[in-house]
């Protein structure tokens, strides 16, 4: 059976990166002859823009909903407005496909330098859950009297308590399942409805998961701690905005905006989930060859993690892991000098060298619950 991969390698370094990820990717369907990865290309993004008018088809959800799953790039590029690119492309199939759960894993790999003092790889390994269909990007407001000087803007945040429900109930699932404690991060204190809302959700599950350590902090306390007390961070659950910001730090704390991956859930399997780097497209460093591309590649583990590979996801980060330990080979972000490409294929190779073995046992095997996936029906 193959699985259909559905690419957009959108805008900036988007394409660069993603033609890495597919490579490890590539690299492990050699090894696991089980395996069986279809690839299809969608040239969505500026480009696209420039010439319809528009960030992708109006039936793109439609296309896309046949496949297994949805490896993405980047979106942006400075002559189109951020908020358009975004909400026409990245934020539609977020919501789309209702992918709830953005999950963003934060972790200082052996031998890379964190900026934080002390900072090991036992101290900073956490998980955020960010909430990925409403809250401050739901996209509704209005901007009243345009130009003048009596200019308003409204951007109104939407909470719901289903919403904020099933994210924060799958944050629980996921400590439970890994025996880990849950953080909630809001701002309960100065906005009362909204953080009112999330923090009486989270009070309301923790009574039902009292097996699971809990922990609330407003997202500004949050902030510093991620910094001062790393290692007081399992599972982090929070809103939309707030995870976004918090994770831009967590890539700094793990030591490049181009090591951060995630994976937008739809947990339920309704519609194809999405993976990609936290990154932006990076139009300061894009054509250059030199864009970090292991935020992408750890994205594609995640993505073998959720169609049933845990194995080859646990073995991508293990070679991710290997090759950044060896300090050797190094992107321009970690200080080096190789280009995108060759960190590409020295990820492969290591791949290749540690998994052997695992490319022996993996033949004939059926979907099964993936490592991204919580605890949520598998299909
Ligand atoms: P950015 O994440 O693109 O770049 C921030 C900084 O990190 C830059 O200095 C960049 O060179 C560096 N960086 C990013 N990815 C890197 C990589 N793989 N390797 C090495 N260095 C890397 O964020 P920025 O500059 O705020 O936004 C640029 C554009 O990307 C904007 O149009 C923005 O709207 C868009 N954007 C898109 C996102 C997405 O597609 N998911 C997320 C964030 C921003
Ligand atoms: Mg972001």
């Amino acid at each position: 059976m193959t699985l259909r991969i559905a690419v957009i390698p959108g805008d900036g370094v988007g394409p660069e990166v993603i033609s890495q990820a597919i490579r490890v990717l590539q690299c492990v369907a050699r090894l696991d002859t089980s395996m069986d990865l279809g690839f299809d290309f969608f040239d969505w993004g500026g480009n696209f823009y420039r010439t319809h008018g528009m960030m992708m088809p109006d039936d793109g959800l439609n296309v896309l909903r046949a496949y297994d799953a949805i490896l993405f790039g980047a979106v942006g590029t400075p002559d189109i407005k951020d908020y358009v690119s975004l909400r026409q492309l990245l934020i539609r199939i977020r919501f789309g496909f209702q992918q709830y759960v953005n999950l963003r894993p934060v972790r200082l790999f052996p031998g890379v330098e964190s900026p934080v003092r002390g900072a090991t790889s036992a101290t900073l390994n956490m998980t955020f859950v960010r909430e990925n269909s409403e809250g401050e990007y739901a996209g509704l407001g209005e901007r009243l009297f345009r130009g003048t000087d009596r200019e308003v803007a409204l951007q109104t945040a939407v909470f719901s308590r289903s919403g904020t429900e099933r994210v924060v109930r799958w944050a629980f699932e996921r400590a439970r399942s890994r025996g880990q404690s849950l953080t909630s991060v809001s701002k309960g204190n100065a906005l009362e409805y909204s953080g009112g809302l999330w923090d009486d959700v989270f009070d309301d599950l923790s009574a039902q998961y009292s097996d699971v350590p809990v922990s609330r902090l407003l997202v500004d306390a949050a902030a510093m701690a991620m910094v001062l007390v790393p290692e007081r961070f399992q599972v982090v659950v929070a809103s939309n905005l707030y995870a976004d910001i918090l994770t831009d730090l967590g890539a700094a704390l793990m030591g490049s905006m181009g090591l951060g991956a995630s994976a937008n859930l739809n947990p339920e399997r309704i519609y194809p989930s999405m993976f990609e780097p936290i990154h932006g497209s990076a139009p300061d460093i894009a054509g250059q060859g030199v864009a970090n591309p292991v935020g992408a590649i750890w994205s594609a583990a995640l993505m073998l993690g959720h169609l049933g590979y845990p194995e080859w996801e646990a073995a991508v980060v293990a070679a991710i892991a290997g090759f950044l330990a060896t300090g050797e080979g190094r992107p321009k972000d970690l200080g080096g000098t190789a280009a995108t490409e060759d960190v590409g294929k020295a990820i492969c190779d290591e791949l290749s060298v540690r998994s052997v073995h695992l490319a022996q046992t993996e033949s004939g095997r059926t979907q099964h619950q993936g490592s991204t996936s919580g605890s949520g029906r598998q299909g």
